[in-house]
């Protein structure tokens, strides 16, 4: 049979990204120029800046992916694009790029939800096995999706306040940190141990929903009131505790969702899956659920890229998901 190799576009928010992808498990090539530089001063992402941004780059990233394979557009089979959530902006970028291909070269145009896409980059680990569940966080989410089979997505939890990177962020401000802060807070609570005991929000609640607001406002408190009465407290301790609150409500919350929703695999996505303190609590718990697989997205995938796209484009395509020249960004688009 015929390999299937999509070309995917990923916009949504700050790093514009192409890929070529085979059979929906291998990434051919992918270029993604990033933009955290340009956001950094502003401490978070300019949706303006980042559209310009796109535009900017799109085109190059295009050029790298069919210069670095050999590929032309003849050896292809679809063309798949992030069309939501994210930056209006920034997606319409992709979604422009991907239906000038597609309808240029008579390409079938696969939308992808920028969230499946996040799942799928699992799929550069092992091959996903149904039912599954995912546990997603990102700068702008934080859910747990439970997948019956494939290409079939419910949520049956998600914050209610802000996503868990945007606390990092958040909190990495209150720190000093640059933006995006949840790296170097991964790395300072390393050197540090949780003193603090910041509340654990909904930990025990009979739901799959998470909160990171009070956390974030505690987080505060406690460091504005130390400046006050100008006593110095340790960064590494304060990172270290912020984010051990974080990962145990994480993983509370997801073994009591295996446990309702019995389930083959485990995934973690999203760029807070980059969280060393999280893989390994996770492989943890785990290991403790005999049987029971955890598939982590690949550190290089963790973050926004097209490879995923691509995964997750490959599913949908064989699904028969099509889009056609009216295709628009979604920007609040949901499972
Ligand atoms: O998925 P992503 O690249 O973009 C969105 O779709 O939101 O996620 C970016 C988020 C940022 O909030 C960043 O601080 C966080 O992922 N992040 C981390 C780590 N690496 C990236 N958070 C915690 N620990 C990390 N090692
Ligand atoms: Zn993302």
């Amino acid at each position: 049979e015929k390999d299937t190799i999509i070309l995917a576009f990923e916009s949504s928010c700050d790093e514009t990204s192409v890929a070529l992808v085979k059979n929906g498990s291998e990434v051919l090539a992918q270029s993604t120029a990033t933009q955290i530089k340009s956001h950094q001063r502003f401490g978070g992402v300019v949706p303006e800046v980042a559209s310009r941004h796109h535009i900017e780059q799109i085109i190059g990233c295009l050029d790298d992916v069919f210069q670095e394979t050999g590929l032309a557009y003849d050896d292809l089979s679809a063309i798949a694009v992030t069309y939501g959530p994210g930056l209006v902006g920034a997606l319409l970028v992709g979604v422009s790029a991907a239906k000038a291909v597609a309808f240029a070269h008579g390409l079938p145009l696969v939308p992808v939800n920028h969230m499946a896409g996040h799942i799928y980059a699992a799929r550069y680990s092992a091959p996903i096995e149904f039912p599954t569940l995912a546990l997603l966080v990102s700068g702008g989410h934080t859910e747990l999706v439970y997948m019956p089979k494939e290409n079939e997505y419910q949520i049956i939890g998600e914050t209610r306040d802000d996503a868990c990177g945007e606390a990092f962020d958040k909190i990495g401000r209150v720190l000093g940190l640059n933006y995006p802060a949840g790296k170097e807070i991964d790395e300072l609570a390393h050197q540090g141990k949780d003193t603090f005991n910041f509340p654990r929000a909904m930990e025990k609640e009979d739901n799959f929903d998470f909160s990171f607001s009070g956390l974030k406002s505690a987080f505060i408190n406690t460091v504005h009131h130390a400046d006050q009465i100008g006593e110095k407290l340790s960064q590494a301790d304060l990172a270290a505790s912020f984010q051990q609150s974080v990962v145990d409500v994480l993983s509370e919350k997801t073994l009591r969702a295996l446990q309702k929703y019995p389930v083959k695999q485990l995934i973690l996505a999203g760029g807070v899956a980059a969280n060393s303190e999280l893989r390994a609590r996770l492989k943890e718990e785990c290991s403790k659920l005999s049987g029971l697989a955890l598939i982590e997205a690949p550190l290089k995938y963790c973050g926004d890229n097209a490879a995923m796209i691509g995964a997750a484009g490959y599913v949908a395509y064989k699904h028969g998901v099509r889009g056609d020249m009216s295709l628009n960004a979604e920007p609040g688009l949901e499972f």
